[in-house]
């Protein structure tokens, strides 16, 4: 039988996205785990409390470099693996592309461990490459360039090769071509070309539009036969090393991957046969996240481990290259979600809750309210589990009567107010009576989201989870702590952006998506915090500055071998400065027309000069403040 706390971390679905790096604990706190099956972990309760205890403000954003790293490994492992079963004789040779999560530390903490296996990096713009340039991956790993190119854009991915990168320059359009044969020719520089190809396969899912052949990238098979030409013409065939394809990320079903990997193979094969040497086939990125834990082809979900992937991706490949008698090519792989997901958590804490109309206690009913209050007065009475049904339906007629009485001027505002109370009391009654019954009526769903409780965030969804805003992804979200008792209430999600797209209202399920989160009551002078996981791809990235809600706090954490913690790294979140700097309100702007509101307020004699610096003083103390909402009510600095 499943212990109390594990049918609580069931409601939540730990373990079914989890992979491994979360659980709880006896005393009901989330906890991660530097890999799966390791005893190892961190209370991420007893975290956020030593944090909160140094001064770091919610929201955070806590880091896991080891569960990066161990992701790394895993796909390392799983590509040895395949290879060894299928006796492969290429390599795999992966890269991590930055735009997955550029941020230094995480960058960092990539090359540490690719370092170990050769892996390197791809870069899709120019800012990109600048970075990658000067980052120290392994002399053998790979510098691949994707993306639109500019003459700016190539002539970087050549200093790259000057100092010693293995860059290669992925030609995406056929008019970047000759601009990279001028080059090689007039300097004698060789960095290794690679072509991308527009395949007829699509992935799955929310990127599906990435493949095929409406899509916008790749060059197409005429396009293809003409740049081998304008290379073979220019005498430099010899660099094409790479046959470059993605068909989208987060491809939902193994089907497509071999797909597309199988007519990647058969164009590598036949373009092998025209006599050209290329010796690496580039299966790009779209490795997806099982983010609802449903194993399923779902659109937040996966069908396939990366076991399974990297058995795919070889078998397919070796397949073909035997049916068509060419050697195996060396595989590269683009994956980025897969391997940074899982590392970042945000703790964010409830600020408040956002409160339907309820609370009969406190409404004082007398002799003569308008009939349409006591007829819902009587409804609430006398509900009972066989009439519910129909006095729910009752009293939605009511409430149309009461706002057109209202409307008409025939009720006051306290009569209005008394019915609005005893509608949603009259709602709550039938919901819990639903609730009892096997079938519920589709009604009650709705029904239920509205009865929900709102909880206010202290985050910024275009901030923290754009993805969530913008394309319905979903990504889990758990409470940190009371995780062994019962959560009684459910709740949606509001941030505290004045933007009422501002919310989560979309929550993972096995089998469905839930409207509601299950949470705990709120208790007076406790805190309540909300994880949200697996957010390490994308969303830093492209996150926006929304309100100019910053980027937020980061604490970067390791375990070490004997099972303590270690806040290795705190990052403080952006203070108001820079988001007014970003926004191009200068200091100076600020201050000089501050100053001159003050003057007017000291000319008009509504302000003496003490008053007047101390406003002074006071604004100023903001300016190095955290944009986000400050429990305590500090206006401390962000940088202390
Ligand atoms: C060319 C290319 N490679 C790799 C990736 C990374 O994909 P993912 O993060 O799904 O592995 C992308 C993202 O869409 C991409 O466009």
């Amino acid at each position: 039988m499943k212990s109390a706390i594990a049918e609580i971390a069931q409601t939540y679905g730990i373990e079914n996205w989890g992979a491994g790096y979360f659980s709880v604990n006896a005393k009901g706190n989330l906890v991660v785990h530097p890999a799966e099956n390791d005893n190892r972990s961190v209370d991420v309760k007893v975290l956020i409390d030593e944090l909160v205890r140094r001064r770091i403000n919610l929201p955070i954003l806590l880091r896991f470099p080891q569960i990066f790293a161990n992701q790394v490994r895993i796909m390392n492992q799983s590509f040895v693996a395949a290879m060894k079963e299928f006796d492969y004789k290429g390599q795999h040779r992966a890269v991590f592309p930055m735009k997955v999560n550029q941020r230094r530390q995480v960058i960092e903490a990539y090359i540490e461990e690719a370092s170990k296996h050769n892996y390197g990096l791809e870069c899709g713009s120019k800012a990109e490459l600048y970075a990658g340039i000067a980052l120290d991956q392994a002399e053998n790993s790979l510098l691949v360039c994707n993306g639109f190119k500019d003459d700016g854009f190539i002539d970087l991915a050549y200093i790259g090769t000057q100092i010693g990168k293995n860059v290669v320059i992925v030609i995406e359009k056929l008019n970047e071509l000759p601009r990279v044969i001028e080059r090689t020719q007039r300097t004698g520089i060789k960095p290794m070309l690679g072509m991308r190809v527009r395949l007829y396969s699509r992935g799955s899912g929310r990127w599906e539009k990435s493949g095929g052949e409406q899509s916008k990238f790749g060059l197409t098979t005429t396009e293809l036969l003409q740049a081998i030409k304008d290379l073979r013409d220019a005498g430099m065939i010899d660099q094409l090393r790479v046959l470059h394809f993605h068909i989208g990320s987060q491809i939902t079903q193994i089907k497509r991957v071999k797909n597309g990997v199988k007519e990647a193979a058969r164009v590598y094969a036949k373009i092998r046969k025209m006599g050209i040497d290329v010796d690496h086939l580039n299966v790009g990125g779209g490795a997806g996240v099982d983010y609802d834990g449903s194993k399923t082809s779902f659109e937040s979900s996966a069908n396939y481990t990366l076991q399974e992937f990297a058995n795919d991706v070889v078998y397919t490949i070796k397949t073909v290259c035997q049916e068509e008698g060419v050697p195996e090519p060396n595989i590269i792989t683009e994956s980025g979600r897969i391997l940074v997901a899982y590392h970042a958590i945000l703790i964010t804490n409830i600020i408040d809750e956002i409160e339907t109309v309820q609370g009969i206690k406190n409404v004082p009913f007398t002799d003569n309210e308008p009939q349409v209050v006591n007829e819902l007065h009587d409804l609430y009475k006398t509900m009972t589990s066989k009439n519910y049904l129909e006095y729910y339906h009752d009293a939605l007629e009511h409430k149309e009567e009461l706002f057109t009485l209202f409307d008409l001027g025939y009720i006051n505002l306290e009569q209005r107010a008394k019915g609005e109370v005893l509608f949603w009391e009259v709602c709550d009654k039938a919901n819990n009576f639903a609730k009892l019954v096997q079938y519920q009526s589709e009604e009650f769903d709705d029904l239920r989201k509205l009865l929900s409780a709102k909880y206010l965030c202290n985050f910024s969804v275009f901030r923290s989870l754009p993805d969530h805003w913008a394309i319905d992804q979903l990504f889990p979200i758990v409470p940190i702590h009371r995780l062994n008792e019962v959560p009684t209430d459910t709740a949606t999600l509001v941030d505290i952006t004045c933007d009422s797209d501002g919310v989560i209202d979309k929550f993972v399920d096995l089998h469905d998506i839930k409207e509601v989160l299950e949470v705990h009551d709120l208790r007076s002078g406790e805190p309540y915090y909300l994880g949200m996981l697996l957010i390490g791809a994308y969303q830093e990235v492209m996150g926006n500055f929304h309100n100019l809600f910053g980027t937020t706090n980061e604490a970067h954490v390791t375990i070490d071998g004997n099972g303590e913690y270690h806040i290795s790294r705190i990052i403080p979140g952006s203070p108001l400065s820079e988001m007014l700097t970003f926004a191009k309100y200068e200091k100076d702007f600020l201050q000089e027309g501050f100053r001159k509101s003050l003057n007017r307020q000291i000319k008009k004699g509504k302000l003496n000069e003490e008053g007047a610096a101390q406003l002074i003083a006071d604004y100023d103390a903001y300016y190095n403040s955290y944009t986000y909402l400050d429990a305590n009510g500090n206006k401390r600095e962000v940088r202390d």
